[in-house]
């Protein structure tokens, strides 16, 4: 099994091209599905979660071609992908596909407005908290669909004529809810109002790609979205937007090993809030033609408070990384999960590193300490796993990272992206 070591100390200079965002890429790529048309992902990331999601949709009936071209030589290794799913050849999502990654599940909500059906195995994905399917079955019930849960399957019928748009306010922001919802109300008679929704960047995206297709959906990025259905959606082309997470993490890459860089093909209004946080620290991030850019210098890491939160808040996909880089704050900085329970598993890990971090609830305190030493650690999850690389990244020798997996699952190339930087990082297979 393939291990990342990293041999911290040395500064980051250069650029980094941004991959399209894996949690875009995933919805729209589940959105081809609603229509016998070519859907075509332009920016899309090559992630072991795209090539599941592939399988999966392939297994439903869609054809799908990839076309490997470099959109800029030696730079940038998005793909354009085209979707076609002419007919539907099965409306099961069983548990083999399913529950290697959370987000397959969403498939239900094209299946049930295309079909009128679906047997949807309930979901697996990362280990953080237990991740229940309740918003969906109580929102996709609204639009009348009837619902029952049976030996691990989730089983979805519409009656004759179809789903019917509805009211529903999710009692609690999702992310992956709103998605399916967003959905499966394009092809409902009449309209369909979503209170409560998700604002994420990537729910507007979907949203976009949608209306593409044919849809009528207002109010994107909002709280309140309103979708007035439409008898079939048609084919499209959407560029994949750039994944604020990716440029996150590489920012507070910078704002640890210290350095300039430039983050490329991506853009701040994705992340303002973590990108304020980041400059506290004491980094400088300015906006450039194509991106941003992120400078430390000499000073230290200040220690800065966060708490995570639905967009536009501060994104629990980079509270650990944030953790890392408070590990050598010069000072004590608090961190608190809102999001999920149990999204702390990498507190042990960093400790591994010669980091102070004490947990009380969902709140983590973090001493900062002046050294940070190499040592073997484990990815326990995607994000925690780039934590790990962080601190890796500013720890005197050699730090193993064992379970890389995880990190495919999320991050194009990582190593090749920090080296071209002056990291000494590389895959080490077994
Ligand atoms: C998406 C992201 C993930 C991110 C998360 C929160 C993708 C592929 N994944 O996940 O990276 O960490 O948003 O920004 O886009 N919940 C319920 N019942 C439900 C659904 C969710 O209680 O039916 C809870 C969850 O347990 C969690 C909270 O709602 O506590 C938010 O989860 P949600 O926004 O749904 O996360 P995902 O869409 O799975």
């Amino acid at each position: 099994m393939d291990r990342i070591r990293i041999v911290g100390g040395n500064e980051l200079h250069g650029v980094i091209p941004i991959s399209g965002a894996k949690n875009a890429a995933l919805p729209l790529m589940i959105a081809s599905l609603l229509t016998d048309d070519t859907l075509t992902l332009e920016n899309v990331p090559h992630l072991a979660d795209v090539e599941q999601l592939i399988r999966i949709l392939g297994n439903h009936g869609a054809d799908i071609s990839v076309n490997g071209r470099r959109e800029r030589q030696g730079e940038s290794y998005a793909r354009t992908i085209h979707f076609t799913s002419r007919n539907i050849v099965s409306t099961t999502a069983p548990y083999e596909l399913v529950s290697k990654m959370r987000a397959s599940f969403w498939v239900i909500g094209p299946l049930l407005a295309r079909e009128g059906k679906a047997r949807v195995s309930l979901p697996g994905g990362c280990a953080i908290g237990t991740r229940p399917v309740d918003l969906f079955i109580d929102g996709l019930t609204a639009l009348g669909a009837n619902i029952e849960i049976d030996g691990g399957y989730v089983n979805a019928t519409v009656p004759a004529g179809g789903l019917v748009g509805g009211r529903y306010v999710f009692p609690k922001v999702s992310v992956g809810a709103t998605h399916v919802l967003m959905m499966a109300a394009t092809l409902a008679n009449g309209t369909t109002v979503l209170g409560n929704a998700a604002r994420e960047p990537e729910v507007v995206d979907l949203a976009k790609c949608l209306n593409a297709m044919g849809a009528k959906i207002t109010g994107q990025g909002t709280n309140t979205i309103t979708v007035e259905g439409v008898p079939s959606l048609s084919g499209a082309r959407h560029r994949v937007l750039p994944d604020r997470i990716e440029t996150g993490t590489y920012a507070m890459a910078v704002a640890m090993a210290g350095g300039d860089v430039i983050l490329e093909d991506t853009d701040a209004s994705l992340l303002e809030t973590a990108l304020e946080a980041i400059r506290r620290t004491g980094a400088e991030i300015s906006e450039t033609n194509s991106g941003i850019r992120i400078v430390r210098s000499g000073a230290g890491i200040k220690p800065v408070d966060i708490v995570t939160d639905p967009f536009p808040g501060f994104p629990t996909d980079l509270q650990a990384q944030f953790m890392g880089l408070m590990t050598k704050s010069s000072g004590v900085s608090h961190i608190t999960e809102t999001i999920f329970e149990n999204r702390f598993m990498h507190v042990q890990e960093l400790a591994r590193l010669g980091a102070k971090i004490s947990l009380s609830g969902q709140t983590a305190k973090v001493e900062g300490v002046s050294r940070l030493k190499g040592a073997p650690v484990m990815a326990t999850d995607l994000r925690a796993s780039v934590s790990l690389v962080i601190a890796g990244l500013a720890a005197e020798g050699e730090t193993m990272v064992s379970r890389v997996y995880h990190l495919d699952r999320g991050f194009e190339r990582l190593e090749e992206k920090l080296t071209r930087c002056g990291a000494h990082v590389e895959r080490v297979s077994d």
